[in-house]
């Protein structure tokens, strides 16, 4: 049913904010290389919507809800390969807002299933594309039917990173204020970088912060851009990184096996990635308090997960 109601959309978004976010932050106690360094994830996927995309694409569609920019049969559209746009689409179903999004056509026969059987109206990019030709794909239809869709362009819009800054750095805080030390993740649209880092530095300035990238523009880690030959997001802000590092895919696959044999986590490539970036940098240090982000589990990477077990 399609909730027409101005009161009655505003009343089901603010409701839905309680299945938003709340995520557990997890100990990783076994694959730590050294006692005096704790490693802990924030598991991502158990919230409404599955992964962490579903915090920004809820901020950025209360935001428009409660500004009139949505939820007067105007279509929600983005670019996304994945995790954003089941985002948009589990949110968008529950509250009645139509979704429309442009997918590089390579993108998994499971995604592809996933976002058809949540009724979402998928206009399709070329895959030698990525993510950038999808994004100029969406500006493009926004540009031709102004008036018949909501751009959210999650790559440029600052409720993705507000929401971070709001929701997540908050819980990390509540659980691990005063003893975190690092805090590390891999940039993808990089509001989880950016809205996080920015609140942590502000409580404690002392709190270092670590950007991961793949280690090269050809990599198989999903939700991940190469910033040097990748279109650069709009929201991202380097000068937040105190420091960067690479983190190679096999080495990532290598990690997500580790995390399922001893952690009993089975985890997405990029959760592995951010899992080996925090591994690589507790073997440089003696002691210390590491977060990372879990942002989805192994659920959606069949390809993957059947080449590595
Ligand atoms: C699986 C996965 N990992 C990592 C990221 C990167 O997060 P962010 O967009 O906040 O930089 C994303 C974002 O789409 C993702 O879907």
């Amino acid at each position: 049913m399609v909730i027409s109601q101005e009161s009655e959309i505003i009343e089901s978004v603010l409701a839905l904010g309680n299945h938003i976010g709340h995520t557990p932050l997890y100990e990783l106690q076994h694959i730590s290389p050294k006692k005096s360094v704790r490693i802990f994830a924030k598991l991502e996927w158990m919230q409404f919507g599955g992964s962490v995309k579903a915090r920004p694409a809820y901020n950025i569609i209360k935001q428009a809800v409660l500004n009139g920019e949505l939820g007067n049969g105007k279509i929600l559209l983005d670019a996304s390969s994945g995790n954003t746009a089941i985002a948009y689409a589990t949110i968008g179903a529950r509250l009645g807002i139509p979704v429309t999004i442009c997918l590089p056509e390579n993108a998994s026969w499971e995604r592809k299933m996933l976002l058809k059987g949540l009724g979402v109206s998928i206009v399709y990019t070329s895959k030698f594309g990525s993510t950038d030709e999808a994004q100029e794909k969406a500006l493009e239809l926004y540009q031709n039917e102004p008036d018949k869709y909501f751009l959210a362009d999650q790559y440029g819009n600052e409720n993705n990173w507000k929401a971070h800054y709001d929701t997540t750095s908050e819980e990390i805080i509540s659980k691990v204020n005063g003893s975190l030390t690092h805090f590390v993740t891999g940039l993808g649209t990089t509001g989880s970088f950016t809205g996080i880092s920015k609140r942590l530095k502000e409580v404690n300035e002392g709190i270092t912060t670590i950007a991961l990238q793949p280690d090269g523009a050809l990599h198989g880690l999903e939700g991940w851009k190469d910033m040097e030959t990748a279109k650069v997001p709009g929201i991202y802000d380097p000068s937040l990184a105190d420091r960067f590092m690479n983190v190679d895919t096999f080495d990532a696959y290598e990690t997500l096996k580790l995390a399922a044999k001893k952690e009993g986590l089975m985890i997405s490539p990029s959760a592995a990635a951010n899992l080996k970036g925090a591994l690589q940098l507790a073997e440089e240090i003696d002691e210390g308090v590491i977060v990372t982000l879990f942002p989805d589990n192994a659920e959606k990477y069949s390809e993957v997960i059947k080449s590595l077990f």
